[in-house]
């Protein structure tokens, strides 16, 4: 089974993404979190060559060995990330590895291209939507940041890049389910995704499309 989770900045993947994996004992791959490991990299003034991402077992992000999953989430990070996903050698390689560790196993992935480009056959496609102001809000709250208004400029900023840039750009699958957030709480969102799930195991249908 394979479940695919995108949508823009602070959207609420990873929490969603989280609670199916812990729902239905899915392996949980956060893709960004690969992204931004690759931006650390970058800005530790590391060679493109010699950045080396993977993931272990566990789920934790590894950069040249070093799990760095704990230090992936600064307003640094997101902006650099956003940058280097710009790229097409960068994409290729982290598409492989995602694909790589999907395979054969049941996964729940969150991303931006995870429905459209990683897993165009995934079982379930979620897109999750959200106005930028409530999602400034969140992001806001989770890291303690009080300039509303700057964490807004700068989720806008990163969405404009995400959404445009030429490749695997930001967008629902055509076989995506959009659900929008805005007036939800996050265990009505998970409950409508954990339904959907359960709806695919039921018809026991994973091949047709
Ligand atoms: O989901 P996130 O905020 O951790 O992602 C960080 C950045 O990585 C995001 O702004 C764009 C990029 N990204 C991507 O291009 N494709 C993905 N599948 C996941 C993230």
């Amino acid at each position: 089974m394979q479940v695919a989770i995108d949508g823009p900045a602070a959207s609420g993947k990873t929490s969603l993404a989280r609670a199916i994996a812990a729902r239905f004992g899915f392996m949980l791959v956060e893709t960004g979190k690969m992204y931004r490991a690759v931006a650390l990299g970058l800005d530790r003034g590391l060679d493109l060559a010699a950045i080396h991402v993977t993931m272990n077992d566990a789920g934790r992000i590894l950069l040249n060995g070093e799990d760095v999953s704990d230090i992936l989430h600064t307003p640094q990070l997101d902006q650099g990330s956003s940058r280097v996903a710009t790229r097409p050698e960068v994409r290729e390689l982290l598409v492989r590895l995602q694909r790589e560790i999907a395979q054969g196993r049941d996964v729940v992935m969150e991303g931006r291209d995870i429905g459209t480009v990683v897993l165009p056959n995934a079982d379930v496609k979620i897109f999750l939507e959200a106005s930028a102001e409530e999602r400034a809000h969140r992001r806001a709250s989770e890291r303690h940041e009080t300039r509303i208004d700057e964490t807004l400029q700068a989720i806008i900023s990163r969405d404009t890049r995400d959404q445009t840039r030429t490749i695997a750009p930001l967008n629902p699958a055509k076989d995506a389910i959009i659900i929008h957030t805005d007036n939800k709480s996050l265990a009505e969102v998970v409950s409508e995704a954990i339904a959907l799930v359960e709806e695919r195991f039921h018809t026991g249908d994973t091949a047709a499309k």
